[in-house]
C-alpha cells in the first residue's frame, strides 16, 4: 500500500457517518474525502460468496431480513442497502469483495475484518481470492478471533493480519508476541490504548490503528501518541485534523 509519514486515514465501513456502511457509496466517499484506506466486515453467503456487510444477519442494514449464510448471493443482491440510512442512496446493494476491490485503487489500504469463521471455509475461500487478486500487500485481514488470525497466516505467510480487541491489555506488543505468528498490526479499541503502549508498540515494529475514533480531541491525542493510523466513520474530519487535504 501507499506509505505516508502522517497516520492513515482508515474510513470506518467506509464513510459511516455520512453514508450506509460498508456500501460502494460508503467506500467511494471515505475515498474522496482523503481517506488512505477503507476498512470493512464480511461474511460469507450460502453459496460461498464473501459480501461485505457487518452484521450476521440483513435485518438492520437492508430491506430484507435472516442470515447472510442462509441465502444466496443472486437474492441478496436485489435488497436495497442504502434507504435505511436515507433516500438520497436508495438503491445501494451489499457489494461483494471482489466490487470493493475492482472500487478501491490500488495502493489503497483495504482492511477486511472477518467476523465469523463459518467453520474455516471463510479463511479458504478469503485466502483463495486474495490471492488471486494479485493485491495481498495492499490488503490487512484483522478479527476479534485470534485462532482464526493466526490459521490465516499460518496458511499464507504473505498475508498481513491485525488483531482486533478492545479489552484494556497490560501489554499490547507482548500479547501479539504470544500468538506465535508475524502480526502486522494492533487494531485496539481508541479507549484502551494509551502512548506509552503506542509508543512501544510501533518500536517493535507494530502498526497501531485503533478504531473507531470520531471525535477531534481522541484524534489528536493518537496523533501526538505516534499511532500508524485511525480508524473512522469521518475522515473527512481527520483529514482536517491532521491537514491533509
Ligand atoms: O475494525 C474496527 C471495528 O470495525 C471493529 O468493530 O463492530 O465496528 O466491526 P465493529
Ligand atoms: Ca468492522
Amino acid at each position: 500500500m501507499n506509505q505516508v509519514k502522517r497516520p492513515l486515514i482508515i474510513g470506518h465501513r467506509g464513510a459511516a457517518g455520512e453514508a450506509p456502511e460498508n456500501t460502494l457509496a460508503s467506500f467511494e466517499l471515505a475515498l474522496k474525502q482523503g481517506a488512505d484506506g477503507i476498512e470493512l466486515d464480511v461474511h460469507l453467503t450460502q453459496d460461498g460468496q464473501i459480501v461485505v456487510c457487518h452484521d450476521p444477519t440483513l435485518n438492520r442494514t437492508t430491506n430484507g431480513t435472516g442470515y447472510i449464510v442462509q441465502q444466496s448471493l443472486e437474492s441478496i443482491q436485489q435488497l436495497d442497502a442504502g434507504a435505511w440510512f436515507g433516500d438520497a442512496f436508495r438503491g445501494e446493494r451489499v457489494p461483494t469483495l471482489r466490487e470493493v476491490f475492482e472500487a478501491v485503487p490500488e495502493g489503497k489500504l483495504i482492511n477486511v475484518e472477518v467476523k465469523h469463521a463459518y467453520e474455516g471455509r471463510m479463511e479458504h475461500v478469503l485466502l483463495s481470492f486474495l490471492r488471486r487478486s494479485g493485491r495481498m500487500q495492499d490488503v490487512v485481514v484483522s478479527s476479534f478471533d485470534h485462532k482464526c488470525i493466526k490459521r490465516l497466516k499460518v496458511s499464507e505467510p504473505e498475508l498481513q493480519v491485525g488483531l482486533l480487541y478492545a479489552a484494556n491489555l497490560i501489554d499490547h506488543s507482548a500479547y501479539a508476541e504470544l500468538l506465535g505468528v508475524e502480526v502486522y498490526s494492533l487494531h485496539p479499541h481508541y479507549e484502551g490504548i494509551g502512548a506509552s503502549d503506542i509508543k512501544l508498540a510501533v518500536e517493535k515494529g507494530l502498526h497501531v490503528y485503533p478504531y473507531t475514533v470520531n471525535r477531534e480531541e481522541e484524534y489528536r491525542r493518537l496523533i501526538e501518541a505516534g499511532v500508524s493510523g485511525i480508524i473512522t466513520d469521518f475522515p473527512a474530519r481527520l483529514a482536517d485534523v491532521i491537514g491533509s487535504r
